[in-house]
């Protein structure tokens, strides 16, 4: 069984209680940012969970950059526009209010991240240095080469080590502990030492990443990124959103699957950083087709449309060998790529390609969801005492983002989660006896039951069908008859995983078997979410609705039943402030022949 049905018989397992004030889930940017701005409004009991090391969350695999209207080279840009470029790629279903939540902040973030200490790249007089990146109006993507997300983590660890804040790596989180209205704490496992754990929280801040790997493609580490913080907010009752907004990120690396040693790279991320150096997108046919798709934008247009630009010059037959097009920056000097570039230049060298004198292949690759859960302007899900920030919470990006607004969105909403929290706890949780009975050990005993049980399923093959059925059904392209399909095969899967064969609770498959649970749902509702959309907006793109419907422009929110099943309901959006709207009015957007 999958742990998602849970409730096994026989006796409860033991576990290990821990108290704590706060329990932040999730030891990347937002994680480590929330539990810093805990920290200094004087919370000092948290306890900030990872599934890894600590200093190896995924936010490290985040590349090209971090926004921000700093106006280190263009003086004109500042918040308003960039809350307006931010709104006009989200094709106007974000959340107003957050995106100047973020935008507004970010300046002084950016200051922040720099005082302390964080690796810019900077320019010649020391500033941190801000590039092009794909639909902003400005130059206003700051970073550190192209390894913006390590630096960025290091930074924040380094910060929270200073602070003395505790984090617990290797552990897992199965189950959020509420009654629906109000949080209580959480139930997980310790992946390396067997141990069981219930966690008793005044406040859960989940910050457990999107779910951008429910695709057989993807730019995510495989066991990252499963949906996991979607998953156990809806299953609190939580409510989801904007789920069928999936992001395919035009360049992840195209590869000769058949050679091992190119293969582990299949869908790794390319950096949009390399567009936004001056890289150019050529087909097979050696035509730059952008020139074609959007003339004035070029290969710097939003991600959806170089996306589906490029998947149709591969689907049309101009396509390379491996399935993609070219990326090319040979036409900059080595030294440029090497600087600019590092880490890209390093792993296509040992790969014994060099960037500069020849292209590399790519095609594109789910890269990011924008939806997650609905929260408050205080990050505060529908069950009191439960937040949820970063790439778990949904309403910055509305139909796409914007690269570079990941990193921002972290640290933003880390410190409006730290701020609210700090105000709100006042000691260590307590779970009733009501739910500990009716949830945590019924849980408990379905983990227990689950290891070891032997079946005919291995769950990582369930993992591939399912990754595989959603690239096929929810893909790039949608229609209504394959979104159906989609989730016909879903039941397959969701009924083959009733005969799980499982190890231990230290073994791979025994994870794999709780992110088949999460990626299980979290799926469900990109399915049924896409096919409620009937129209296309961003990265939802319906071949039987090719245009946008105004009378869409609203918000699918997905609610877990009272039998466990999904109900879908719509929210109107709100109006951006006066500020935004006139910078809306302006009209600005990049010219990328600037670049040239
Ligand atoms: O291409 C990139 O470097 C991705 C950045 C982002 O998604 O924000």
């Amino acid at each position: 069984m999958s742990a998602e049905s849970g409730g096994g018989s026989g006796s409860v397992p033991a576990y290990t209680e821990v108290d704590v004030e706060v329990l932040v889930i999730g030891a990347g940017a937002a994680g480590a940012r929330t539990a810093i701005e805990l920290a200094e409004h004087g919370v000092d009991d948290v306890l900030v969970l990872g599934k890894r090391n600590h200093g190896d969350a995924h936010t490290t695999w985040a590349r090209g950059g971090i926004n921000g209207a700093l106006g280190t080279h263009d003086p004109e840009d500042d918040w308003t526009i960039h809350a307006a470029d931010t709104l006009n790629e989200g094709h106007f279903v974000n959340d107003p209010e957050k995106v100047e939540t973020v935008t507004e902040q970010m300046p002084e973030r950016l200051r922040e991240l720099d005082d302390w200490g964080m690796d810019f790249s900077r320019t010649e007089s020391g500033e941190p240095d801000q590039r092009y990146f794909g639909a902003q109006s400005f130059r206003r993507t700051a970073f550190a080469g192209d390894y913006t997300g390590e630096a960025l983590l290091n930074t924040l660890v380094e910060k929270a080590q200073e602070h003395e804040v505790p984090y617990r790596e290797n552990v897992m989180v199965t189950k959020l502990l509420s009654d629906g209205e109000r949080s209580y704490g959480a139930v997980g496992f310790d992946m390396e030492s067997n141990e069981f754990l219930l966690f008793n929280a005044g406040a859960v801040v989940l910050a457990a990443g999107g779910y951008a790997a429910v695709y057989n493609r993807h730019s995510s580490r495989d066991d990252e990124n499963n949906g996991d913080g979607p998953a156990l907010a809806h299953d609190a009752g939580a409510r989801l959103m904007d789920m069928e907004f999936v992001q395919f990120h035009p360049t992840g690396m195209a590869v000769d699957e058949s050679d091992p040693e190119w293969e582990p790279w299949s869908g790794r991320l390319v950096t949009e950083a390399v567009r936004g150096e001056g890289g150019r997108l050529y087909n097979a046919d050696g035509e730059r087709f952008m020139e074609r798709y959007s003339p004035d934008q070029m290969e710097l247009d939003a991600r959806d449309v170089v996306a589906r630009a490029i998947a149709q010059e591969i689907s049309e037959g101009r396509g390379t060998e491996n399935g993609g097009v070219y990326l090319d920056i040979s036409h900059r000097e080595q030294s440029f790529i090497q600087e600019r570039l590092p880490r890209m230049y390093e792993r296509f060298s040992e790969l014994g390609v060099d960037m500069a004198e020849e292209a590399v292949e790519v095609a594109p690759t789910s890269h990011y969801g924008m939806g997650g859960v609905v929260v408050d302007e205080n990050a505060e899900t529908d069950v009191d005492g439960l937040f949820a920030i970063g790439e778990t919470m949904a309403g910055v990006h509305g139909a796409n983002r914007l690269g570079g607004n990941s990193l921002a969105e972290t640290v933003a909403y880390g410190v409006v989660a730290g701020e609210a929290v700090a105000e709100r706890v006042d000691g260590p949780g307590h779970v009733p006896e009501a739910v500990l009975t009716s949830l945590a050990e019924p849980h408990l005993r379905g983990l227990q039951s689950t290891a070891g049980v032997e079946g005919e399923y291995e769950p990582e093959t369930l993992l591939t069908e399912l990754r595989d059925l959603m690239w096929e059904h929810a893909g790039i392209l949608r229609d209504e008859a394959s979104l159906q399909a989609g989730l016909d095969e879903l039941d397959d899967v969701r009924r083959k995983a009733e005969r799980l064969d499982v190890g231990g609770v230290t073994s791979r498959s025994f994870e794999f078997a709780i992110d088949l649970g999460f990626m299980l749902t979290v799926s469900e509702s990109v399915l049924r979410s896409a096919l409620e959309r009937t129209e296309s907006r961003g990265a939802h793109y319906r071949t039987d609705h090719t245009e946008v419907d105004s009378d869409l422009q609203c918000n699918i929110c997905v609610e877990r039943t009272d039998l466990g099943g999904m109900a879908l309901s719509t929210e109107p959006v709100d109006e951006p402030s006066e500020p935004v709207r006139a910078a809306l009015d302006e009209g600005h957007e990049l010219d990328y022949h600037q670049l040239e």
